[in-house]
């Protein structure tokens, strides 16, 4: 029987939490034929921190995620991961540099095992000369056991329902060993009991692995919760940047997104 892992060994050695800029963004802007999807964006993040990245629908989330992971580039402006310009990169070589992310719609190969989903992420991702594919299977098994799972490796993607096709995505995210995981929604479509074990999942990967996360969430509590910092995206520009609770109670944020999440049932009576 094979030993397991602690949880602090998944995925290489504990990772520094010095607070060094690990990813810059630099006056981004991203247009779509007549859509300016991001105007002059400029945020960073700082290894070990958990940043929210917030805003109305269609600010230019995403897009800002296309943008950093290589899936799509930059009209104007840079982004540069680790001290290294990214901005040119195609998406494969971004992911093994220590950036992953996952997809608002989640994306599983699904004729393919729980498992083996995982191991080609580990086969691909940043440690993938030290893998061959029994050594990838057997990380698979360790980082479904993180996110919770486990039992499900040998099951086919396809059997997977939507709670447990977003613990995949993130075990994907974690099989290529990223320094910076970007979510976008992974809690979103999640009934509360869920949510919080996501919500803790997410924590510990922060806590006891050291990964930086940038994470697009639309659940103010959560948001809260578990991100020291917020950016907030408004129609394409970054409308605020700093601590939570600052940023939250923000007179311009509320009016741009949070007036409508906040206000109370009865207010539209
Ligand atoms: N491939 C594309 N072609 C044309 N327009 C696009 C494309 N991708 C995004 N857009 C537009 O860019 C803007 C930003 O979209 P984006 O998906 O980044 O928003 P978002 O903040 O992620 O929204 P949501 O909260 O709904 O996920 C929107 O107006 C959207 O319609
Ligand atoms: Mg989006």
């Amino acid at each position: 029987m094979t030993r397991a892992r602690p949880l602090d060994e998944v995925g290489g050695p504990a990772r520094s939490r010095a607070s060094s800029t690990l990813l810059a963004v630099r006056g981004v802007s991203k247009r779509f034929r007549g859509v300016t999807a991001l105007r002059d964006v400029s945020l960073t993040v700082d290894g070990g921190e958990i940043v929210g990245l917030i805003g109305p629908n269609g600010a230019g989330k995403t897009t800002l995620f296309h943008l950093i992971s290589g899936f799509a580039r930059p009209d104007a402006g840079s982004v540069t991961f680790r001290g290294q310009d990214v901005g040119a990169l195609p998406a494969h070589e971004v992911r093994r540099l220590g950036l992953a992310r996952t997809f608002q719609v989640v994306q599983p190969f699904v004729g393919m095992s729980v498992r083996d989903n995982v191991a080609v992420a580990v086969l691909f991702g940043r440690d993938r000369r030290r893998h061959g594919i029994a050594a990838a299977r057997e990380e698979s098994n360790r980082l479904l056991d993180v996110v919770g799972l486990a039992a499900a490796g040998d099951a086919a993607a396809a059997s997977l329902n939507l709670v447990e096709r977003k613990r995949l995505e993130l075990a994907r995210a974690l099989g290529t060993n990223p320094a910076l995981l970007c979510l976008d929604e992974v809690l979103a479509g999640l009934n509360p009991g869920e949510t919080d074990r996501m919500a803790a999942t997410v924590r510990g990967l922060n806590d006891r692995l050291g990964v930086a996360i940038l994470m697009i969430e639309h659940n103010v509590g959560l948001v809260a919760a578990l991100c020291q910092r917020v950016v907030v995206l408004d129609q394409g520009s970054v409308i605020a940047d700093g601590a939570t609770a600052a940023v939250l109670a923000d007179p311009a944020v509320v009016r741009a997104y949070l007036g409508e999440r906040r206000r109370p049932p009865s207010a539209d009576a």
